[in-house]
């Protein structure tokens, strides 16, 4: 992408997410209905697909040709990675959003042929904005983040789990022992960017595309890996199983994850 391009880009897409922010915002200040999609775990609110709808429309105006992938479902879905496709989460943390009133982001990442250019979380009470930007960079609110380094160790590092079960064929409460300790904030964004500063050294969870795309990013730029439970990268279509982790930590789980599987 030729730098004016990004540019013009990366400005439409931070309007858009502040401007969903402001929406949510409002919408939660007036008082949030909501409805099972699932489960009772699994909640969704009016806004969730408003904000959908409203990146949907502000990127059909600028893009008509590009595709895209919503967890809400509010248009056609794109089916493979190829071209133009943007991902989009317009609430991540739904169940902080209406019984915390905090704690939750937007996002939304733009991907070509299936490398993402840049990605966007907007934690919206805290009007912070993550960056990442294929080539560049990870920034929050402007100021770049370095990488934390490829030794970081488990034992010296908190680790997160989120959607799975601790006491499972892979005892994960035995693995997190290895750890500092746990920590769970109930959205995928905001785990992306605690680990993104260094808070954590490891992430785990079965996640959609949409929760995944930013990382993605952010793993080609800061230098860690954001993987299935085999290794493997991500496809971006479905859901998975995702292992986030810099080198030697990823390493660690990975060979715990065959171990227990061997047994
Ligand atoms: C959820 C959150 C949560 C994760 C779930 C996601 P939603 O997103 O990111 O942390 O554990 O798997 O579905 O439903 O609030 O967009
Ligand atoms: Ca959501
Ligand atoms: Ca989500």
């Amino acid at each position: 992408m030729v730098d004016a391009e990004q540019r013009n880009l990366i400005e439409h897409m931070k309007t858009w997410v502040i401007q969903a922010g402001q929406r949510i915002e409002k919408a939660r200040e007036s008082g949030i209905s909501y409805r099972e999609k699932t489960s009772l775990r699994d909640l969704v609110t009016p806004i969730d697909l408003e904000i959908e709808n409203f990146y949907r429309a502000a990127i059909k105006k600028v893009y008509p040709t590009h595709k895209i992938l919503g967890e809400e479902e509010q248009g056609e879905q794109a089916k493979s990675l190829q071209g133009s496709v943007w991902i989009m989460d317009p609430i991540d943390g739904t169940l902080n959003y209406i019984k915390q009133a905090d704690n939750y982001v937007t996002m939304l990442s733009y991907f070509k042929n299936g490398v993402g250019q840049v990605g966007m979380i907007y934690e919206v009470s805290a009007k912070k904005l993550l960056i990442a930007i294929k080539g560049k960079g990870v920034f929050v609110n402007g100021h770049f983040i370095k990488p934390i380094g490829k030794q970081t160790c488990l034992a010296q590092s908190l680790m997160s789990v989120e959607a799975l079960d601790l006491n499972d064929a892979l005892s994960l409460y035995e693995f997190s022992q290895k750890s500092l300790g746990l920590r769970i904030t109930g959205c995928a964004g905001l785990d992306a960017w605690q680990f993104a500063l260094g808070q954590t050294g490891l992430y785990l969870n079965h996640l959609f595309p949409w929760d995944n795309a930013v990382s993605v990013i952010m793993a080609d730029l800061l230098g860690f890996k954001v993987t299935n439970f085999k290794g493997e990268s991500l496809n971006l279509l479905d859901r998975e199983y995702v292992v986030m982790a810099y080198p030697k930590i990823h390493e660690e789980f990975l060979t715990y994850v065959k171990e227990k599987f061997e047994d």
